[in-house]
């Protein structure tokens, strides 16, 4: 009876279509704190409560909403990351729910996640309720918008809501809908327990804390439970729901979402996607849509003073305990010393932990750049996978090499049709096909190889187009590629940290570019620097950092003291994110020059 009342639903929108605001605003409609009363509260909670343990993640809430036909219903609302490197972690909230709302901003239009995230919601069978937002915009035009939805997407807009997440327009009937049109869930309750992990959170004083969707049975304190994809077996200390605060309850049935709290240390025994069920008395068959997600860019992170290289560890390993998808592992350079390989789910993911360690942890950084696994098939049959160029086996070794390649969606106005296709070929793109959403826009669908991507491709792409091309993409497999490794040469010395792979045709033109950017980013030395790039034994390239022709203080002589002390102090400020390479200075901006080239 229960059961019937339970209403679990996402919100999926392309990025600043109102996903955010729209939920702030149901949290107000329903009595529940608004996100900000609630961030509020949570920091405050998280002062308090620290001794306690209990942290807060907003990652689902239960709100409760007594609807227009007088019952009153437990409405599960669960967020889903926003960013396409977490693709996998969407599709599994979403597989927690019945239903999703769909947001579209009424004066843009169906963008590249727009339609990534319908697929996502198709997969997983959910009701999908359109509301078309932002319709207090001047420039709002939901007719052409809900027509869009139909003929793109073929949802019926008949119903959908014009909606203000701003000015609050709309709330009531996207709620009523809610309970209307999204299915209560189905599950048995006298199955065996069969949930699924939907997110996992650490907590210092109670280990990891994981989320839950109960599909049949119930899970209670005592209940002794294991993971199916790990095999790993806890008992059960408490369960709780999200409302918003987390709430122990007794127990959790069919249909609810909550957390589990069961002595667990790793956040990797509790992987997202995994089914939880009953130890004793298991269910035969996992949930459908499991995963292992691996890392697919790596690069290297080294402590700019050699003696953080202990906290960077540790740093890591704390960024760790809540994120089951980042992997790192010692290795070292003999350009940049010891420091870690990491491997991360896409480029946002390595970013925030770059920031992460340098922000919260206080450790300053050399990054090295960005690389993908490529598969390299030895003449003796032996295949490697290769996530670090100065791993590159010797030519004469190589029978063939492979290279990841992603089906590339973009979104564009017509106007830029021939600009997005000159950019997808100079990053050796190949065309798949051109669809057109309406008579302004069309879609362009690319396979792309991952390296050209993970460059700066999608910066080049919003510059390109004045910011109206969205994008989005998906890993399609690996394919056959010409590719050679690439080496820098500074002072004739061989910088490892600074090769890299790339498509022999463009070999010679990456080379001279990389020269030059490394001429200008390299400073002056008291001798001259020659610059060099190598493919095998070949150099392609030759640039020379000429030697400093005199003392740089030398035009303070005579001068006033202060401008003297503020050069020295511009020149330490420049010195920060220099690292020594051999006997030359090389700043942070080198590892990353072979990024931005094109
Ligand atoms: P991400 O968090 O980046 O994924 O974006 P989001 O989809 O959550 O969008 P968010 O709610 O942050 O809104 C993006 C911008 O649109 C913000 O500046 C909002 O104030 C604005 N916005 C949201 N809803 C409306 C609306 O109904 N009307 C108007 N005019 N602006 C809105």
């Amino acid at each position: 009876a229960r059961q019937r009342k339970i209403r679990n639903f996402s919100i999926i929108a392309h990025i600043d279509h109102g996903k955010s605001t729209l939920a702030d605003r149901i949290l107000e409609y329903t009595g529940a704190l608004t996100t900000r009363e609630m961030q509020e509260q949570v920091l405050d909670q998280m002062e308090l409560e620290r001794e306690r343990g209990i942290t807060i993640k907003l990652q689902a809430v239960a709100l409760n909403y007594k609807a227009d036909d007088g019952e009153e219903y437990l409405l599960n609302l669960i967020d889903t990351p926003g960013h396409v490197d977490f693709t996998y972690e969407v599709s599994r909230s979403l597989a927690a729910c019945e239903g999703a709302l769909l947001v579209v901003d009424a004066a843009q239009g169906i963008e590249a996640q727009t339609l990534a995230n319908v697929y996502l919601a198709l997969d997983n069978d959910l009701e999908i309720l359109p509301v078309i937002n932002k319709i207090d915009l001047p420039s709002a035009d939901p007719d052409r918008v809900k027509q869009e939805v139909e003929d793109v997407i073929g949802l019926d807009t008949s119903n959908a809501v014009l909606a203000s997440a701003k000015a609050g327009i709309g709330i009531k009937e996207i709620l009523e809908q809610v309970v209307q049109s999204v299915p209560a869930p189905q599950g048995d309750p006298d199955q065996p327990l069969k949930a699924l992990i939907f997110d996992s959170h650490y907590d210092p004083y109670k280990g990891v804390i994981v989320y839950i969707r109960v599909i049949d049975g119930k899970i209670k304190s005592g209940s002794k439970i294991k993971m199916m994809a790990t095999g790993k077996s806890f008992d059960v200390i408490e369960v709780g729901a999200f409302k918003p605060r987390m709430t122990i309850v007794d127990e959790l049935n069919v249909g609810d979402v909550g957390f589990v709290v069961a002595g667990i240390r790793h956040v990797g025994d509790t992987q997202v996607g995994d089914t939880v069920t009953d130890a004793k008395n298991p269910t035969p068959e996992p949930l459908p849509g499991y995963r292992k997600i691996n890392p697919m860019v790596y690069c290297g992170l080294y402590p700019i003073e050699t003696s953080d290289y202990v906290d960077l560890r540790e740093a890591l390993e704390k960024l760790q305990l809540n994120d089951a998808s980042l992997s790192f592992e010692p290795e070292t350079s003999s350009a940049l010393g010891f420091g870690f390989r990491c491997g991360f789910l896409g480029l946002l993911h390595m970013d925030v932990i770059q920031e992460r360690i340098e922000r919260e942890f206080n450790i300053p950084l050399i990054t090295t750049a960005p690389s993908v696994i490529y598969h390299v098939t030895l003449t003796n049959g032996e295949v490697m996978q290769i996530d670090n160029p100065s791993n590159y086996p010797e030519v004469g070794r190589i029978d063939y090499v492979e290279e990841p390649y992603v089906k590339a969606s973009i979104i564009v106005p017509n106007d830029y049709v021939g600009t997005i296709m000159e950019l997808c070929q100079n990053k050796r793109g190949e065309y798949v096909n051109m669809e057109y959403l309406d008579t302004t826009r069309v879609t362009l669908t690319y396979e792309i190889p991952l390296s050209e991507i993970v460059y700066d491709f999608f910066d080049q792409l919003k510059s390109s187009t004045k910011g109206y091309a969205s994008f989005d993409y998906e890993l399609s497999g690996y394919r056959q590629s010409n590719l050679v490794k690439m080496d820098i040469l500074l002072n004739s010395e061989q910088v490892d940290a600074l090769s890299f792979i790339v498509h022999r045709d463009r070999a010679y033109n990456r080379g001279r570019i990389i020269c030059e950017k490394l001429r200008e980013l390299i400073p002056r030395q008291m001798f001259e620097v020659p610059i060099q790039a190598s493919v095998g034994t070949k150099v392609v390239a030759r640039e020379t950092v000429k030697a400093m022709r005199k003392n740089v203080l030398a035009k303070c002589y005579g001068g006033d003291i202060s401008r003297k002390r503020k050069l020295l102090e511009k020149q330490k400020e420049g010195k920060k994110r220099m690292k020594q390479v051999g006997n030359v200075e090389v700043p942070q901006e080198a590892f990353m020059a072979v990024l931005k080239i094109d």
